[in-house]
């Protein structure tokens, strides 16, 4: 999605907003740009394609001590140099937006009545107008004005050329920091962007104003009352994000899950228990109220609410719904009393997660909670309760860690649930003792690797795949084809294995790769069964196989064994090995693995 970085110094800001515009790359964009102002004149240089192509076209001695620059991810308009940020109005204003205002066509036939000319096809530029068409010397005053008049979400970044110390910004919807530095202040879409330059952040709220200097800075509310926010200091190193020894940051994560999931568990269990109130002090009185569970997400946190589903039903022996977020928040849902709600996210900021939280008729619910990754994020500050995952920052557009992270936070939901709840003790502790084993097991899985970067060679030239589950491992299988289409442009679909017959057989043959996880359960000999069903049509099976589990015959099958006996975690292992399997098949296919076409990591618009 798209990204905003924005400085004013008492030195060059150009390589600050390359660097932050660098560091925003793992959201998804199709273009870049930056705007300066040297000598009261706007300079402007925009690229489709990759920062570095942005990067070689600043001319090296255009010097600006204040600029906004931008990473565009398209809504309205193509990918093009002219639809690129900044936009411009009439060589006085320049502004970068992130989010879609969705009121554009009204205020454009407007500002085209008006005399305005249009260059690009953006709801953005309309903005840009918006804003000049009331200036009258105080950019504020003009932001402000132009912001009450649209619809729709944004956060946006915005100079004029007359005034060399002075950047607006605002966010109604897209998250937006401000940074802090010494005789230098900086604004940026979140706070990676610029970790090189500062650690002090102040996080703006929904429908806040900032005017920042190089000396100062102001926040307003919605009403233009001026408001303090708290000055937070982050611990993330500016070297906490790069890709180390690794060829790229998805297998880099990968590879961190061990200890990400480590991470997730300090603290918080004991040998054979999850500690009480890891959910916060608020937890247990709400938790003892639950009847039943509404889990709300996007994308592969979806995933993880899917097998959550398996196991509160089975542990708490209580309804528990999982939806996707953008269906959810639309739909008139029936809420039956006692609900509680979950949302989960990795960045905290996806659009439609955001919204049916905050739509959300909390008088229907006992409580919400929200299990995150992104401590400064949006959903975390909006939430009663909150579990992190600590996974650290992910930035591969392919959720991997994360998603094994938000499976163990959601593991420990379950038991806090159950625990005010007089769940069985026994079963508390295995579950527990498995968590702790896990670590240790995960880093014996990438041992995997070689392996399964061999048999990635068979899927290059396939067009289409197969994965398939039962139970808990469905949304596994779900999980598994997500990562292979996201990644290597593959066609992939997942199917409850019990469904093949109603559908899916009919597309199985030689060209059809069938990926399937065998975990040693109540349903192994049901899941025999269908992968037979397979064979018999000459279809190729790729079996990730847990002890215990093996095929009898396995004949031409391509068979991968996981030595793990365990009966709570499967799932979160079964992961591992499909990860890698959609890396090497996407290295193998040339494909751009961390920024993919077309995707963002952050989906801050709906
Ligand atoms: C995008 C990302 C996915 C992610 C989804 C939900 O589609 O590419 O990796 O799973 O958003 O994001 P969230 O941050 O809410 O987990």
């Amino acid at each position: 999605m798209c990204g905003i970085v924005g400085a004013v110094a008492q030195r060059d800001v150009s390589s600050i907003l390359i660097e932050g515009l660098r560091r925003l790359e793992y959201r998804g964009y199709d273009s870049a740009g930056i705007a300066l102002i040297d000598d009261n004149k706007l300079q402007r240089f925009r690229a489709l394609g990759k920062v570095n192509e942005l990067a070689v076209k600043v001319n090296p001695n255009q010097a600006g001590a204040i600029g906004i620059a931008h990473t565009r991810w398209a809504t309205h308009g193509v990918p093009s140099e002219n639809n690129a940020h900044p936009h411009f109005s009439r060589q006085k204003i320049a502004l970068v937006h992130n989010g879609i205002i969705e009121n554009y066509k009204d205020i454009r036939t407007k500002l085209l009545a008006d005399g305005y000319e249009f260059e690009s096809e953006t709801d953005t530029e309309t903005v840009a107008h918006l804003i000049e068409s009331y200036f009258d010397g105080d950019l504020l005053a003009a932001v402000q004005k132009a912001v009450d008049q649209l619809e729709g979400t944004f956060g946006l970044g915005v100079i004029v050329s007359d005034d060399p110390n002075t950047l607006v910004a605002c966010r109604k919807g897209s998250p937006l920091v401000v940074g802090l530095g010494i005789k230098e202040n900086f604004v940026a879409s979140d706070v990676s962007a610029l970790l090189p330059v500062t650690n002090r952040f102040i996080y703006l709220e929904e429908g806040d104003l900032v005017v920042i200097s190089q000396n100062d800075y102001q926040v307003y509310d919605a009403n233009g009352e001026a408001k303090e926010l708290t000055i937070n200091t982050t611990e993330l190193s500016a070297d906490a994000i790069n890709k180390g020894n690794y060829k790229h940051y998805m297998l880099k994560e990968i590879h961190e899950q061990a200890k990400a999931v480590a991470d997730c568990l300090e603290g918080r269990i004991s040998e054979n228990n999850v500690l009480d109130s890891v959910f916060g002090p608020e937890s247990e009185r709400i938790f003892k109220q639950v009847e039943q569970i509404q889990i709300v997400a996007c994308g592969t946190s979806y995933h993880a609410g899917y097998v959550a589903k398996y196991w509160i039903e089975e542990l708490l022996g209580r309804p528990c719904a999982i939806e996707v977020a953008s269906e959810f928040r639309y739909r008139q849902s029936v809420v039956p009393k006692d609900t509680l709600f979950v949302t989960l996210s990795q960045s905290g900021e996806t659009a439609d997660t955001l919204a049916a939280l905050r739509n959300l008729p909390m008088e229907d619910y006992c409580g919400s909670v929200s299990i995150c990754n992104v401590p400064e994020s949006s959903l975390v500050r909006e939430s009663s309760l909150v579990l992190m995952t600590r996974a650290g920052p992910e930035i591969g557009v392919a959720s991997t860690k994360a998603f094994t992270t938000q499976l163990v936070s959601l593991l420990l939901l379950a038991i806090s649930i159950g625990k005010v709840r007089s769940m069985d003790k026994t079963i508390i502790s295995d579950i527990v003792r498995e968590l702790i084993a896990l670590p240790r097991q995960i880093e014996s899985l990438l041992f995997l690797d070689k392996q399964i970067e061999a048999i990635a060679e068979n899927f290059i030239d396939k067009h289409h795949a197969l994965f398939l589950g039962r139970g808990v491992h469905y949304p596994i299988a779900m999980e598994g084809a997500l990562k292979l289409k996201e990644i290597s442009y593959i066609h992939a679909e997942a199917y409850p294995a019990g469904e093949l017959k109603h559908g899916p057989l009919a597309l199985v043959d030689a060209e059809m790769p069938v990926v399937v996880v065998t975990p040693n359960d109540g349903l192994l000999e049901k899941l025999h069964s269908n992968m037979q069903e397979v064979k018999a049509r000459g279809g190729k099976l790729y079996v990730f196989a847990h002890q215990g589990a093996k095929l009898e015959e396995p004949g031409e099958d391509v068979v991968v064994e996981m030595d793990c006996e365990t009966r709570w975690t499967t799932p979160i292992l079964s992961t591992i090995p499909l990860q890698l399997l959609s890396y090497y098949v996407a290295v193998q296919r040339g494909t751009d693995v961390d920024q993919p076409r077309n995707l963002a990591k952050s989906v801050t618009v709906e």
